[in-house]
């Protein structure tokens, strides 16, 4: 199967991104897609992936457990029980004016969703 719409992996730049991060216990990984980063790095204690797409979340494929969660990454993220060692990456989708492609997400992100998230 090739790499997910989106995904990091074809960019190379998954190496780079793991290596900045710092030292969690739980790592949730918000906007799962094809999860580049998670199937790459070491696990963590726990590991948490979510994602709206559910055919997307089957399809997801990693060497160890993980979490799934069917959702959205906002609900989540928001209701989540922070204990001080989390690690959250997220990937969301560009806002499609901003996109050199046309392709779209089944899911995807809208003006109305970037003044959401930045107002939490
Ligand atoms: C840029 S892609 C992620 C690519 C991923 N990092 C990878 O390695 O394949 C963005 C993903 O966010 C998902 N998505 C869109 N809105 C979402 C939301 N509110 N909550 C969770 N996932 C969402 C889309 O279905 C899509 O799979």
């Amino acid at each position: 199967m090739g790499a997910y719409f989106g995904s990091k992996a074809t960019s190379g730049l998954c190496q780079a991104i793991i290596a900045l991060m710092p030292p969690h216990d739980t790592y949730i990984e918000s906007h799962l897609g094809g999860g580049a980063i998670m199937k790459r790095k070491p696990p963590a204690l726990r590991n948490i992936g979510i994602e709206r797409n559910e055919r997307a979340l089957q399809a997801f494929e990693c060497p160890y457990p993980v979490e799934r969660v069917h959702g959205c990454a906002h609900r989540f993220l928001a209701d989540f029980d922070y204990q001080g060692r989390e690690l959250v990456y997220c990937d969301p989708p560009y806002l499609h004016a901003r996109r050199s492609s046309g392709r779209r997400y089944r899911f995807d992100y809208e003006d109305r969703n970037r003044v959401a998230v930045a107002h939490g």
